[in-house]
């Protein structure tokens, strides 16, 4: 059996695909239970640490209102009300927060920081998302294929377009990868996961069976998928100079009602970690929207309001994926 008890939460890489499928499998029971009005309280009278040094909606509010089901508390940081990493070291906080709470929650730039705050914390570190990794996300992502597919997960094919680079990139291939999955990345060569990450995943791939795409072809990447995926063109951490370049870049990886057409699957679905936006702060942003009337660059308003959209059920699991994570490595 598998027992994630005292276990950290920092990357895909660190987890079986037994064990990651049975975080996946604890978050459907956690939501069937809640929607029966059966949950029980595993955490009652813990104390988590929320530490976001990065801005948030989806992974915040689902730590809070996962963690206030299980009857336990959480403490919010923002990203500018804390010493950590200004007036204090990574490992001076860890040690701090580890005294106080059953477990800490960080998002933030580095993937070497969250490891750190791992290190000398002595309790629980879940990654809420680094610049590399999305782990979380992560777990959403396969309970909502899995729910929108009456294939088993290894039969499952998805395409992910855009930003390659960026956590989601990287973390979509390597889920994929682990799980024995069809991925298919579609990005300029420029844009693709790193070499190591690759490498990693095709070593992955040996293992588990997984079939993995890298093309700049869309039409090759979405042929038959279950499942297309995008994400934002800009991260947050990237400065807004980069915006030009991205979407000339990316224009052609916009997923259309022409890009769903074009997987021949009439089943296909349309997920999106979301936010999905233009950024409106910024001149670029604000002049596309003025051009062109479109609500986001990575995906055409029609698609993202269409019946094909699973956006919102993928937004919602995050909150039954991230309790399963509290559950299992604290009750
Ligand atoms: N998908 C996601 O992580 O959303 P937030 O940035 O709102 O947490
Ligand atoms: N790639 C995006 C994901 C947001 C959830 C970012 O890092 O901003």
């Amino acid at each position: 059996a598998v027992d994630l008890k005292g276990r950290h939460f920092l990357k895909e890489l660190d987890f079986t695909p037994e064990e990651f499928r049975h975080l996946v499998e604890l978050a459907a029971r956690l939501k069937a239970a809640k929607k029966a009005g059966a949950e029980e309280r595993l955490l009652t009278g813990r104390n988590i640490a929320l530490v976001f040094e990065k801005t948030s909606t989806r992974t915040r509010c689902s730590f809070e209102v996962a963690a206030a089901d299980q009857g336990a508390s959480t403490t919010y940081l923002d990203p500018s009300g804390s010493q950590i990493g200004h007036k204090e070291s990574v490992r001076d906080t860890a040690r701090v927060l580890g005294r106080m709470f059953d477990g800490i929650q960080y998002r933030g730039n580095g993937q070497e920081v969250v490891e750190e705050l791992a290190a000398y914390a002595g309790v629980p570190v879940w990654n809420g998302l680094t610049d590399e990794w999305h782990p979380t996300q992560m777990l959403a992502d396969v309970l909502t294929m899995t729910e929108h597919s009456s294939k088993p997960l290894t039969a499952i094919s998805y395409a992910y377009l855009g930003d390659a680079r960026s956590n989601m990139g990287n973390s979509l291939l390597v889920t994929g990868a682990l799980l024995g999955m069809d991925v298919r990345i579609a990005a300029p060569a420029t844009l693709w996961p790193r070499e190591d990450v690759v490498a990693h995943a095709r070593r992955l791939a040996e293992a588990s069976g997984a079939r993995i795409t890298l093309t700049e072809d869309v039409a090759e990447a979405v042929r038959g998928a279950d499942f297309v995926h995008t994400d934002v063109w800009v991260s947050m951490g990237e400065p807004k100079e980069v915006w030009d370049e991205r979407i000339a870049l990316l224009a052609p990886y916009a997923v259309t009602a022409d890009v769903l057409a074009a997987t021949g699957n009439p089943d296909v679905r349309f997920m999106h970690c979301l936010p999905a936006y233009h950024d409106l702060g910024t001149a670029v942003g604000r002049e596309i929207h003025q051009r062109t009337g479109l609500t986001y660059l990575e995906v055409s308003d029609e698609v993202f309001e269409s019946d094909r959209s699973v956006v919102f059920d993928q937004a919602e699991n995050r909150m039954h994926t991230i309790k399963a994570v509290l559950v299992a490595t604290l009750a």
